[in-house]
């Protein structure tokens, strides 16, 4: 595809498919709206200079330009055929709801076909939009049949500046634009308008504060697809305790991820895979990296991948891939990547998954960090954790005294308590094996205590509770080390040595 400068992605496609000479084009889709509006761009574009005029035809409103009333006696789907037909000039003839005349009617099959041989090469293009997949055998080959993807950022754009302007909205910020388009990003255009009347409702003017609205109703449709989940978190970098190595790396890839476009493919960051200890941080992590990059982040979740509930595994996987395309510049977040390995393969089917993502994390848009986590990661396929698939893979161990004594700080820190008031090195040696769950866990239940006492949290607090915890590392004990033995090879520990 060759983008001409400002056209959005679905006009290219469209454009091309008239300026290749195909006069019959089918194109499955609910959007009729956003269609004509394509079809207005592409008409604009047509080479050869002046803009082609856009017909509309539906079964109640007959045949008509914008503006202007139906030409006389074209409400029958035969009339309309034969109003192309006899056209003398150039046109784009949008046709809506086409399907059913083509699937009543041997005739209008018949004149169909004849239209190709009337239209072709007299720059008359024929477009029939439907919601619905229905191409009769006859007409099959003459037809060329077409879906499109969400819409782009240029349309998401477009369709803010008008919008706004139709709605009365209070004057808008070109420069919130931009970001605003970015949020609606893999939204249908009705969906995206229903988004956008929602944060005009709370707030006649489209800005900075629409985005909270526009991004929860995004949050809400992307639900609906049962796989992929919108998450509006918002974990900052400082709100992760040590991990220095991790986190180093990420500023390093958060630039090249920004130049992405200017540099070769094979050092455009594709994505890390995390594996480690539960609850010391994975999770946590990747929120992290999406605020980071300043990016929304989409977790598939592999449990509902395999549950079943979304038709067979591997199309709702790939579909759940394909959707996230239309959806970059995006973090997304694979949790439990080794889920589906666990449960005993049924006819090779996780083979074929896990063959695909490889695949896909070649291909995919620059526009998409991948950031896959495991507990087990020794189940998952050698070939996923060679080098080249993910730009590294990481080991997420139990936090070191530095980094639990950082830890401490934040959750005291994120609870309203000041830090410097506890002597937290006295705590390390009680802390041994503690995951960053278990610190948490620790400073809700001292906080707990106090105020139930109607008294402020003191040191002893923290020291009485930490004495009284068994940390799951010792019971896991054989568990974690065998993680270890298995990752001190394959992974780059996410945390620095500790400082001597
Ligand atoms: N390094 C850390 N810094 C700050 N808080 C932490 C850290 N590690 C864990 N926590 C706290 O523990 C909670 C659980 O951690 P998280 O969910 O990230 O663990 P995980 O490694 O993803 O575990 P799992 O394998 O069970 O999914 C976090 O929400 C956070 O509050
Ligand atoms: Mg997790």
């Amino acid at each position: 595809m060759s983008t001409q400068p400002g056209e959005s992605r679905a006009a290219t496609l469209i454009r091309e498919v008239f300026e290749s000479g195909r006069p019959l084009t089918y194109i499955r889709s609910t959007e009729e709206f956003r269609i004509a509006k394509v079809l207005r761009e592409v008409a604009g574009r047509m080479p050869g200079g002046a803009p082609t005029s856009v017909w509309t035809w539906s079964l109640t409103e007959g045949m008509h330009r914008d503006g202007e009333t139906a030409a006389e006696a074209t409400l029958a789907p035969r009339s309309a055929l034969d109003f192309i037909a006899a056209h003398r000039e150039p046109g784009i003839f949008h046709l809506k709801d086409f399907h059913e005349a083509m699937r009543d009617s041997a005739e209008i099959r018949r004149r169909l076909r004849d239209l190709y041989e009337s239209c072709l090469d007299q720059g008359k293009f024929v477009v029939i939009t439907s919601p619905v997949h229905f191409i009769p055998e006859e007409v099959e080959r003459s037809l060329l049949y077409l879906e499109l993807r969400p819409p782009d950022v240029v349309e998401l754009v477009d369709f803010l500046r008008e919008e706004s302007r139709r709605l009365d909205a209070a004057e808008t910020n070109e420069a919130v634009l931009y970001p605003l388009a970015r949020a609606l990003q893999g939204l249908t255009l009705d969906e995206a308008r229903y988004a956008l009347r929602r944060a005009l409702a709370a707030n006649p003017r489209l800005g900075p504060e629409s985005m909270p609205f526009l991004l929860e109703e995004k949050r809400l449709l992307i639900g609906k697809s049962g796989v992929i989940e919108f998450i509006a978190d918002g974990t900052s970098i400082g709100e992760v305790g040590g991990l220095e190595v991790l986190k180093k790396w990420l500023t390093e890839r958060h630039k090249l991820f920004q130049m992405r476009d200017s540099l070769s493919s094979e050092i455009v960051p594709k994505g890390l895979l995390m594996m480690g200890i539960p609850g010391c941080g994975k999770s946590l992590s990747v929120k992290a990296i999406a605020s980071q990059f300043d990016l929304p982040l989409y977790r598939v979740d592999m449990i509902e991948i395999f549950s079943g509930r979304h038709g067979k595994p591997e199309g709702a996987f790939v579909e759940a891939c394909k959707m996230m395309e239309d959806m970059a510049p995006a973090v997304l977040w694979f949790d439990e990547i080794e889920m589906g390995i666990t449960s005993t393969d049924s006819g090779g089917e996780q083979g074929r998954i896990f063959a695909f993502f490889l695949t896909w994390m070649q291909e995919k848009t620059r526009g998409l960090f991948v950031a896959a986590t495991a507990n087990r990661i020794d189940l998952l396929p050698a070939e996923m954790i060679r080098k080249g698939r993910f730009d590294e893979v990481f080991f997420v161990d139990l936090p070191g005294e530095e980094e639990r004594i950082e830890i401490f700080k934040i959750h005291l820190a994120r609870r309203g308590e000041d830090p410097a008031k506890f002597n937290l090195p006295q705590l390390v040696g009680f802390t041994n094996g503690w995951t960053g769950a278990e610190i948490e866990q620790c400073v809700v239940s001292a906080i707990t205590t106090a105020r139930l006492a109607d008294r402020d949290i003191v040191e002893s607090d923290l020291v009485k509770i930490a004495a009284s915890i068994v940390p799951l590392s010792r019971t896991m004990k054989e568990q974690i080390n065998h993680i270890r033995d298995w990752a001190f090879e394959r992974a780059v520990k996410a945390s620095a040595p500790p400082r001597r």
